[in-house]
C-alpha cells in the first residue's frame, strides 16, 4: 500500500484561488461568512453547505461529522439533527461546539467555535414539517447512531415509520434544531505561494475584534 504516491499525485492547496482583500473585510464575521457563502454559490462550489460539526462528551472525548447547514440568522448557525444521535448527546451535556467548511475550489476555509443551543419545541416541530417524508420517517425511527443489526431491519422500520408519517405529519419527536453561537470564527484564503491569509475575528465585551494570524 503505497498512499505517499496518490497522495503527491494530487497536491492540495494548487489551485487559481480568489483574492481576499482584508481591509475591506466587514467588522461582522457573520456578514463575512454571508459573503463567502455567496462567493462560493458563484463559483460552483460543490456542497457549500456541508461542514464538519465537531463536538465534545461530557469527559471532553471529541467527535466529528459531516452534516449540512440549514440557516443562518444574526445570532448564529442552525443545523438539524436528532437529539438521541452521538452528537444530540454530546451537545446535551457540553455546548462547547465547531464547525469547519472546505470549500475546495476556491482553497477557502472556515472555523467557526462556539456554544450551542438547543431550539424551543415550537422551532422543531416547523422545521420537522418542512422536511421530505423520507427525512422524516428516518428521524422518527429515533436511532440515529445505533448499532443496526442489517439492512433488512432498516428496510422494515422506514416501511412502518412511513406509514407513520403519512398519518402524522408532526411526528417530531427526537428531530432538533441546534444553534452554534459563534464566540471565533476564522477565514482562510490558501494562496498557492502558501502565505495563506487568515483573518479571525474574536467577540469581545462591544463586537468582533479582527486580527491576522501566522498560516
Ligand atoms: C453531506 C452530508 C450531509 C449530512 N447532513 C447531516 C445533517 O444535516 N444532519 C445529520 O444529523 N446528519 C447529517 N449527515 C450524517 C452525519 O454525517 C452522521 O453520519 C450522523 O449525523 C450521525 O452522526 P453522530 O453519530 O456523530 O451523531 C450528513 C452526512 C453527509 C455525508
Amino acid at each position: 500500500m503505497d498512499i505517499k504516491k496518490l497522495i503527491y499525485k494530487n497536491p492540495a492547496l494548487s489551485g487559481d484561488y480568489p483574492a481576499f482583500k482584508i481591509e475591506d473585510a466587514p467588522d461582522n464575521p457573520l456578514v463575512t461568512f454571508y459573503e463567502w457563502f455567496g462567493h462560493a454559490v458563484d463559483a460552483g462550489v460543490s456542497e457549500p453547505s456541508a461542514f464538519v460539526l465537531s463536538t465534545a462528551d461530557a469527559e471532553g472525548v471529541p467527535s466529528a461529522r459531516i452534516v449540512n447547514l440549514r440557516d443562518m440568522d444574526s445570532e448564529g448557525f442552525i443545523i438539524g439533527s436528532n437529539s438521541e444521535s452521538r452528537k444530540g448527546r454530546d451537545l446535551e451535556n457540553n455546548k462547547n461546539g465547531a464547525m469547519t467548511f472546505y470549500w475546495r475550489e476556491v482553497g477557502r476555509q472556515i472555523r467557526i467555535a462556539g456554544r450551542v443551543d438547543i431550539a424551543n419545541e415550537d422551532e422543531n416541530r416547523e422545521d420537522f414539517i418542512r422536511r421530505n417524508d423520507t427525512s422524516k420517517a428516518l428521524s422518527i425511527i429515533a436511532k440515529q447512531s445505533e448499532v443496526l443489526g442489517s439492512m433488512d431491519e432498516l428496510d422494515r422500520d422506514m416501511q412502518r415509520a412511513m406509514e407513520r408519517v403519512e398519518n402524522d405529519k408532526e411526528a417530531y419527536e427526537t428531530w432538533t434544531l441546534y444553534k452554534v453561537r459563534p464566540e471565533k470564527v476564522e477565514f482562510f484564503q490558501a494562496r498557492t505561494d502558501l502565505a495563506h491569509i487568515r483573518l479571525e475575528y474574536e467577540r469581545s465585551k462591544d463586537g468582533w475584534r479582527k486580527h491576522l494570524l501566522w498560516p
